[in-house]
């Protein structure tokens, strides 16, 4: 089956204002697949939406979300709701450094939300849609954090939310 029937007309790129996410975002629009980007920064969004419209010819809609927000799972269906989503790349990610007891409790609060959270949300939501097409993806960008644990790395700040989410990833098997 070809790429764009598979995985298209419609991707969704948490993240896709820097790093992974744009690349993703970039790879995919080159494949063909209109991609809806979402991320906090929304001038690099639009940037990178011009940009891929000039080289690709796809369709670029930009989302300004911070998921670290309580109501952004709403958001993100409400911009999504006309679109046939078949491939969903939960990238958006970040984390903190130094010792634990020295963060700040509104970022730790974010970290979870952003690392955790977000996509344990946006994979439960998107599923039933990718379930009934029978065709399309999920990808849920990790952290080798999430997996052991670094100095300095905070043992408990980065790992412990990508921990969970990692192993909760790995037994519910989403492919
Ligand atoms: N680069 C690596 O070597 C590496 C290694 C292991 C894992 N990772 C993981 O891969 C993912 C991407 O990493 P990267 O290196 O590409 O990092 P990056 O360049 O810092 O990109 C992170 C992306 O996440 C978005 N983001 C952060 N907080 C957000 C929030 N509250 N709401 C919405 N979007 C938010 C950022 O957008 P805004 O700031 O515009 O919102 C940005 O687009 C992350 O999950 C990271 O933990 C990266």
């Amino acid at each position: 089956m070809p790429f764009v029937e598979r995985y298209g007309p419609w991707a969704v790129v948490t993240g896709a204002s820097s790093g992974i996410g744009r690349q993703f975002a970039t790879l995919l629009a080159e494949r063909g697949l209109n991609v809806l980007i979402a991320a906090r920064r929304k001038d690099r969004l639009e940037r990178l939406a011009a940009e891929l419209v000039a080289k690709c010819g796809v369709q670029v809609e930009v989302l300004e979300l911070d998921l670290s927000a309580a109501d952004f799972l709403q958001t993100l269906l409400n911009a999504t709701a006309n679109k046939d989503v078949g491939l969903v790349i939960s990238n958006a990610g970040f984390g903190l450094k130094g010792l634990h007891h020295l963060q700040e409790r509104g970022q730790l609060d974010s970290m979870l939300n952003v690392n955790a959270r977000a996509p344990t949300l946006i994979t439960q939501a998107f599923a039933p849609g990718l379930i009934k097409r029978g065709r399309g993806g999920m990808l849920i960008t990790g952290s080798v954090e999430g997996f052991m644990s670094f100095p300095w790395s905070g043992r408990p700040p980065m790992p412990l939310p990508r921990r969970m989410f990692a192993r909760w990833a790995r037994r519910s098997g989403p492919s």
